[in-house]
């Protein structure tokens, strides 16, 4: 049975090309805007000249070097920026690490304590500064949700915030942004909302036929248009499927009142935190594996992925089988590898991965809530 859902999603979309521009009417123009970004691939690509054109007649200051995987210590540099300057809007123009960074910095200037405890021991976040968005990377859905994960590479710790006040709102998705993404980045967004959706549909069945429906539309696009893109990145129409096929992978509109799993992200994120791999790469690697090791409790909606996404045609036994094969095929056609040997590790760290993993998740994962730490041990092995 499907579970009773609140549903409200309040951020405002600003889909398609020049659409940078509406930016301009859609910040109050009395606000002192902090303006977030990363490395620097917005001064490369002409979308923070048009960000500025946008923002002729407000005021703003700039805080760049926001790192993939947003580090503490600089967001909290912008946290002090943006209490000393009294800036009271935040504008975040980039990827997800840009986007969680800037959610994490909108939580933490009003936030009394210490800013770490919010992701870290989960201290409620009672207010936080407005955000909107420039979404440059289609992958996360940060765009249109309520959650951030930051990273301290000290202590390796990668965690997450939720809250609906740091929902963005507004997200500008202009897909002309994207055609500058290199192949890597392209491939890690692909995989990454494709693992979104799979953790929301690949569970067990509640007959949430719209849930199931929608999400199958958000796989076929990744698996159609995924590969367009990487033989032909300026594809208008290849980018634009998948950027709203990204944000609509974790935007709620597919975990509404189904279960979700979670646990290839619980895993993946002490991965990226004690390897430094990409959070795509660490679902590549992780996600097979896992449905492996999880396919009795997923069989029946394996098999229906197995059928209604990549068109099995054979009987039920080997179903279930055949889909995760073919998720691991598509992952490698992304270019993305689907074993640790393959990247180099071996399993010397292993026991970091599940300390930190207890650390950070006490209880056991999983749509089932059965993945203890042995399971999550054997997973890791059948990754090797
Ligand atoms: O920093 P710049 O110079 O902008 O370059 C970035 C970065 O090097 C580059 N890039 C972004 N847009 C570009 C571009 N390069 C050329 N042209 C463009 N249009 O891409 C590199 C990676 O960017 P990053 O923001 O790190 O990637 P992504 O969007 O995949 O975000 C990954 C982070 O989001 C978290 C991940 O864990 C990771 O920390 N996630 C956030 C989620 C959420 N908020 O809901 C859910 C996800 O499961 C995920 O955990
Ligand atoms: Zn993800």
């Amino acid at each position: 049975m499907i579970s009773n859902f609140n549903f409200y999603l309040p951020t405002k979309a600003y889909f398609g090309k020049g659409q940078i521009a509406e930016i301009s009417m859609a910040i109050p123009k009395n606000a002192r805007i902090l303006l977030t970004y990363g490395g620097g691939s917005i001064k490369k690509n002409g979308v923070f000249e048009q960000v500025q054109n946008a923002l002729k007649e407000h005021f703003y200051i700039e805080f760049g070097g926001i790192e993939a995987n947003p580090e503490y210590e600089t967001l909290m540099k912008a946290v002090k920026l943006a209490r000393e300057e009294k800036l009271d809007f935040i504008l975040a123009v980039g990827g997800g690490s840009v986007l969680d960074g800037s959610k994490f910095i909108a939580a933490a200037v009003p936030f009394e304590g210490e800013p770490w405890d919010i992701p870290y021991k989960k201290a409620p976040i009672l207010t936080a500064l407005p955000i909107g968005c420039v979404m440059t990377l289609p992958a996360t859905g940060s765009e249109m949700n309520h959650r951030a994960v930051v990273s301290r590479r000290a202590t390796k710790d990668k965690v997450s915030l939720y809250s609906d006040l740091i929902r963005p709102q507004f997200a500008v998705l202009d897909p002309t942004t994207t055609f500058s993404l290199p192949a890597r980045q392209t491939s890690n967004g692909v995989v990454d909302a494709f693992v979104h959706t799979l953790e929301q549909y690949a569970t067990y069945p509640v007959n949430g036929k719209i849930q199931d429906r929608f999400a199958e539309g958000v796989l076929l696009t990744l698996l159609e248009d995924g590969p367009v893109l990487l033989d032909n990145p300026t594809d208008y129409d290849a980018r634009a499927n998948v950027m709203w096929a990204a944000t609509q992978g974790l935007n709620d509109i597919l975990s509404v009142g189904v279960p979700g799993d979670w646990s290839s992200h619980a895993i993946g994120h002490e991965l990226t935190a004690v390897y430094d791999l990409d959070h795509a790469q660490t679902l590549a690697i992780i996600v097979p594996a896992l449905f492996t090791h999880q396919i009795e409790g997923k069989r029946e909606k394996l098999t229906q992925l197995a059928r209604r996404v990549f068109y099995y045609q054979g009987d039920d036994t080997q179903a279930a089988e055949f889909a995760i094969q073919q998720i691991r095929i598509f992952f490698e056609r992304m270019g993305l590898k689907t074993h640790f040997s393959a990247m180099g590790i071996d399993d010397s760290q292993f026991s970091l991965v599940l300390q930190k993993l207890a650390e950070h998740r006490p209880r056991f994962i999983g749509e089932r809530q059965d993945i203890d730490q042995a399971a999550v041990k054997r997973i890791l092995y059948m990754a090797l």
